[in-house]
């Protein structure tokens, strides 16, 4: 019997962005949907097109750039949303838009401020509207795990009339057990008498720490379209995690009657670039991308695993893509492998130019460390995208000195929109010294939110990877840099979020407005 085929929706870049702190630029976004679409994720939701005109360029861009995976764009129930999200993912090979309206008792009272009719009607209405912009309509009734089932089934059959082809089922305040919403999804496919026309799809929060369990319990019940994001990133206690939900199907096809199209070996690249771009770290114990996922510690596992790998693993870290951290290339490596090795990590150079100015920098990595991992390859290309997008503030030179019994100084000299302007300040540290140098100079007046340090291989010669947040003015942007020094790292993060400060936009949160 041939395998059902389970539907990989990825809402990282718009779900995954609701999180508190994991705003993304155009840029940013357009690189982790490239993974995704190298991943072979089957739609990817690129956005809310009018939460703000960047949040409709990103999910724009996306639509050009991206060939194999539909690209979804999301819509409240309204014409003007609806619109939004047509004009955006009009140029994808295939266009999808994801539009919801809320069908739980608390939030037709007290946040729609809508009768059950109203919102059958509003429903029906928004899915023949996305249906004038393309045949791929998904439709959510938003808080679906706290709706009454026979209403719940009156909108979905009205909405699979209207044109729906998906009907996603959203959990969106991670209230279901997996028993429940399983029985949830079973009902509807059951009870719904068109309900063979259209794909059920779960979207699961993980406030109980369910998601993933609730995802997988509604496969089983039939659903094959899973709503997910990558590292479970999203908002509150976040989203399904992708790698989670993909893996048990994966590991355990015994049990599942579908498997997913995805190529598992992108996995960890996908989530060391969400993590990177974010500042989210994956926690060590995280399953799947975790750093400790395939560590044995105890001498009795470390003997297993070397006498028959099965004992202890029920995955392999390669089909995930844990093999990467091993020495790829040298100084002597030549600038062919370092284009092959970086084309096979899935980075790719806008022109020779970039290339050029990234292998130099490689070449003076390559001075001051031993071995160079893909890790170091992906930061050093990392570096270069950032330096690429965000040139109006940049860092021209820096000094530091600290000593015991004296108080850390630095002394920075940034360019401001061509203008060079140095200060020196003192602080608690080097890099508490750093920051506000560079903040004498820049006047940001942004809050720092968040500061974060992660060595990106070991060693005491490893590049440090660091991470801040900053916030001003309710905007929240995150910045990063790559160094071996790091306070140089940390100087060009705060530098990076500076730039992002500036061209970030205020928009618009999805569920916050009524319709
Ligand atoms: O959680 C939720 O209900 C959502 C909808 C917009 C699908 O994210
Ligand atoms: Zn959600």
């Amino acid at each position: 019997m041939s395998k059902d085929r389970l539907i990989i929706f990825d809402t990282t870049l718009r779900d995954g962005e609701q999180s508190p702190g994991a705003s993304m630029t155009k840029d940013e976004k357009l690189r982790i949907a490239r993974a995704l679409e190298r991943m072979r994720v089957d739609v990817i939701e690129a956005g809310f097109p009018i939460a703000s005109q960047g949040d409709f360029d990103a999910v724009q861009a996306i639509a050009e750039a991206i060939k194999d995976s539909v690209v979804c764009g999301l819509a409240r129930a309204t014409d003007m949303d609806i619109d939004r999200a047509g004009e955006a993912v009009k140029a994808a090979n295939a266009p999808r838009i994801h539009t919801f309206i809320a069908t739980s008792p608390i939030h037709m009272e007290k946040k729609l401020r809508m009768q059950p009719d109203e919102v059958v009607a509003a429903a029906i209405r928004a899915v023949k509207r996305a249906r004038q912009y393309t045949d791929d309509v998904d439709f959510s009734p938003e808080d679906a795990g706290r709706s009454d089932i026979d209403f719940l089934c009156r909108v979905v059959e009205e909405t699979i009339k209207a044109g729906a082809t998906t009907i996603n089922i959203p959990d969106t305040v991670g209230y279901n057990l997996p028993n429940q919403y399983a029985g949830l999804i079973r009902a509807l496919i059951e009870r719904v008498p068109n309900s063979d026309k259209a794909i059920f799809s779960t979207h699961c929060h993980n406030d109980l720490g369910l998601a993933v369990a609730n995802s997988l319990e509604a496969v089983l019940a039939g659903a094959r379209q899973v709503e997910c994001t990558i590292n479970g990133l999203g908002e509150r206690a976040g989203n399904a995690a992708l790698e989670e939900v993909v893996m048990t199907v994966r590991t355990r096809q015994d049990i599942f009657g579908c498997d997913t199209n995805l190529d598992t070996t992108q996995i960890m690249n996908c989530s060391r670039l969400v993590s990177n771009i974010t500042g989210f770290a994956v926690q060590r114990n995280k399953a799947i991308v975790g750093a400790n996922a395939f560590a044995h510690e105890s001498g009795i596992h470390q003997d297993g695993v070397i006498k028959h790998r099965e004992t202890y693993e029920i995955m392999r870290a390669e089909d995930v893509g844990w093999s990467s951290n091993k020495l790829v290339l040298g100084k002597l490596s030549g600038r062919n492998a370092f284009r092959k090795r970086l084309q096979e990590l899935g980075v790719e150079f806008e022109s020779e130019e970039t290339l050029n100015s990234v292998f130099q920098n490689f070449k003076t990595l390559a001075d001051k460390k031993d071995e160079i991992f893909d890790e170091d390859l992906v930061a050093l290309a990392t570096e270069s995208q950032l330096e690429a997008e965000n040139e109006s503030i940049k860092l021209v030179a820096m000094k530091v000195h600290s000593e015991t019994g004296e108080t850390p100084e630095a002394t920075v000299t940034l360019s401001i929109d061509g203008v060079e302007q140095t200060s020196t300040a003192h602080g608690d540290g080097q890099v508490d010294a750093t920051f506000k140098a560079i903040e004498a100079v820049a006047k940001s007046e942004s809050k720092l939110e968040l500061y974060s340090v992660n060595s990106i291989t070991g060693g005491t010669d490893a590049q440090g990877e660091v991470s801040v947040r900053l916030k001003y003015d309710g905007r929240v942007v995150n910045g990063q840099g790559a160094d071996t020094d790091i306070v140089i790292a940390s100087a060009r993060a705060y530098i990076n979020a500076l730039n992002k400060l500036r061209i970030n936009q205020e928009k618009a949160h999805p569920q916050l407005s009524s319709v």
